[in-house]
């Protein structure tokens, strides 16, 4: 997929700012996610990627722009609002529950009931399902938090945003404290969710990662759009001019089609 793309985007962020006093978070940002695409969001410390996804997850609103949805403009004012709109974030710290098991944290504060009772067996049956969906290799949905690693705990927290069968999920960084085989596990969950049909947003800056399994990279450079770039045909080092600022780009790079496939 690239930057030429007919279809309406899932989501659209158009000229976003976002300013914390003296500080530009966000200024002027573009931003598009289309179904079935990963687009990776990229920048150096500060450069404003965990302000865009907190802006899309309903967490802090604009101070100007426009956010559509299917072509449509809405407004994302809480985090129950990104619910309605069926976008899921994984935040950087996860928000898990380390005493509970895997099946209660994927439904915490959303756990299905029967006459009035929670209903563990088809809460169970669900957990199961979301895992095997995601092609996790988590043993058993009664194992708790605790006893997992860090990246069979991004594993859940992952599995946790299909609960409410979003057609978009933003990852904040979630393989920065994995190991090599853990940030494969993930990656995996990551082509799994393109493949489901989602939108995917993979905030990163692990170019190995993001090159592995995004369709288009989207740089930001001091809370501004520094570079967009076909995954399939992007070097590296152009991507890292564009993060560290060895270039900067106005405009959008020209789109070359991939030479094989
Ligand atoms: N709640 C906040 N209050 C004040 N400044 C903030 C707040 N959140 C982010 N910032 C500032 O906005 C800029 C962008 O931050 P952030 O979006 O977290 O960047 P990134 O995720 O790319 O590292 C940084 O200078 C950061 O210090
Ligand atoms: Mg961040």
């Amino acid at each position: 997929m690239n930057k030429v793309d007919a279809r309406v985007p899932l989501l659209a962020l158009r000229q976003i700012s976002k300013r914390f006093n003296a500080v530009e978070a966000l200024v002027g940002v573009d931003f598009e996610v289309h179904a079935h695409e990963v687009v990776a969001l990229v920048g150096d410390n500060a450069a404003g990627k965990s302000t865009l996804a907190k802006i899309v997850s309903g967490v802090l609103t604009p101070d100007s722009g426009l956010i559509e949805v299917d072509g449509e403009p809405v407004t994302i004012p809480s985090p129950s609002a990104a619910h309605t709109l069926r976008i899921a974030t994984v935040f950087q710290d996860l928000a898990l529950c380390d005493n509970l098991d895997v099946t209660a944290n994927l439904f915490l504060g959303r756990e299905l009931t029967h006459s009035g009772l929670l209903d563990g067996g088809r809460m169970e049956q669900t957990a199961r399902r979301i895992l095997h969906d995601l092609t996790s290799r988590i043993p058993s949905v009664r194992t708790p938090l605790n006893t997992l690693s860090a990246g069979q705990r991004q594993s859940v927290a992952i599995a946790r945003t299909l609960i409410g069968s979003p057609r978009l999920v933003v990852l904040d960084e979630p393989t920065a404290s994995l190991s090599v085989v853990q940030t494969a596990e993930v990656l995996t969950h990551i082509e799994r969710l393109r493949d489901l049909g989602l939108g995917v947003i993979l905030i990163s800056h692990n170019m190995n990662d993001v090159r592995a399994v995004s369709d288009r990279i989207e740089v930001l450079r001091h809370g501004r759009n520094n570079g967009s770039f076909d995954a399939a045909t992007a070097s590296y080092e152009e991507i890292l001019g564009a993060i560290t600022g060895a270039t900067s780009q106005a405009a959008t790079q020209d789109v070359r089609l991939p030479l094989s496939s």
